[in-house]
């Protein structure tokens, strides 16, 4: 349910405008099957402790129904819906949220939408947390990804994936100049000849490497110049970038129904996209028009002249020297619940340091 108030256009731009208003008012004044892609980030956050059940993430499921219906109508049946959503903490336990997991069944099961595809944004600089779990109990390990759902009205949706291709790695380069054996692979794969083709670049996996790191965009600028506060939950731009690029051709519609500080917008119109972007909070709004206020150079990716715009996973057992654990001390027999006196480092703690008098989740 919303007021019903005509939604007010906040900032117009050649391509797109930014609406202030609920996206429910915006969607049931928007034509069905009108819109090429959704791209968004909806809001999420698992607060209040509960005893008992899982009545937030079911209440979360009851508020994103009128979204869900409305998602469904106003997209094309060859359009895409890409959700970005965090994953949760239920509050005071080492436990996980199911609720993201929850909400892409639901969209699929009772909405008829398709899953795409599963993508998993990594975000290499997140730091570790929660702090209880993960520095203080080490129970648990850091959580440094984001489900993204790409969903669709039918199995085909519009899409390629020639428009996100990546750079080939530095072993792929070696193994296409020295030339490579077709064999069969231990898994029973055949890769045959073709695979030593170079093809200028490669495919790239479901796994998206993006850390949300910005500290001297245009946005940022323009914030700290009027003195605004920027937006708390920005996904970074090469995220709806690489969506846009893959699901969407030029002067597509592009709809953002959580707009936040507008990132999906100022993309969509720099690749020439027509776009809509909706945000309740008007104070969010004050921060995103800057973001088409003057001409602003495309992001570049941040990444470490060594890396060459690589980011680095570390291979399991790097540090596990064989029979290692034996020298450790034991797993808690309680599972953790008791909170550790002291923090104990051991020779094979790699974590960050952590003062056990401040970090807390609670
Ligand atoms: C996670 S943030 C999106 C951030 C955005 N992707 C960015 O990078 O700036 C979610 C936003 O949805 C807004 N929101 C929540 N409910 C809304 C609604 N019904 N209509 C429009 N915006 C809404 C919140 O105010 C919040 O700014």
């Amino acid at each position: 349910m919303t007021n019903g108030q005509l939604p007010t256009v906040y900032h117009r731009t050649p391509l797109g405008c930014i609406h202030h208003a609920d996206s429910l008012d915006v969607m049931e004044r928007t034509g069905t099957a009108s819109v090429d892609l959704i791209m968004t980030s909806p809001p999420f956050a698992l607060t209040r402790k509960k005893d008992y059940g899982n009545e937030q993430e079911d209440a979360y499921l009851e508020w994103f129904r009128d979204f869900a219906e409305q998602f469904h109508r106003i997209l094309k049946d060859d359009g895409s819906l890409v959700i970005d959503l965090g994953g949760a903490w239920k509050p005071g336990l080492p436990e996980r949220s199911l609720y993201h997991f929850k909400l892409l069944i639901m969209l699929c099961e009772e909405y008829g939408f398709h899953l795409a595809q599963e993508f998993y944004w990594w975000n290499p600089s997140k730091l570790p947390a929660p702090a209880e779990w993960v520095n203080i109990r080490r129970i648990r390990v850091k959580d440094g990804i984001n489900t993204v759902w790409w969903l669709s009205k039918t199995p085909w949706p519009r899409a390629s994936n020639r428009r996100v291709l990546q750079p080939y790695s530095e072993s792929m380069k070696t193994l296409l100049s020295n030339g490579y054996r077709a064999k069969l692979r231990p898994s029973g794969h055949d890769i045959s000849e073709k695979f030593a083709i170079d093809n200028g670049a490669s495919i790239p996996p479901n796994l998206i490497a993006i850390p949300n790191t910005e500290s001297n965009s245009g946005y940022l600028r323009y914030c700290k110049e009027k003195g605004i506060k920027a937006h708390p939950a920005r996904f970074p731009a090469a995220l709806p970038e690489y969506f846009i690029r893959m699901l969407t051709d030029p002067e597509d519609m592009v709809f953002d129904p959580f707009g936040g500080s507008c990132v999906t917008g100022e993309v969509a119109e720099r690749l020439g996209r027509k776009w809509i972007c909706v945000e309740l909070v008007e104070k969010y709004l004050q921060g995103a028009k800057g973001r088409f206020e003057t001409e602003r150079e495309p992001p570049k990716p941040r990444t470490s002249k060594r890396d060459e715009g690589y980011y680095r996973v570390a291979h399991p057992g790097l540090l596990w020297n064989g029979s290692d654990e034996r020298k450790s001390a034991p797993l808690p027999e309680d599972g953790g619940r008791r909170r550790p006196a002291l923090i104990r480092r051991t020779e094979t703690d790699a974590g960050r340091e952590t003062d056990n008098r401040t970090a807390s989740i609670f």
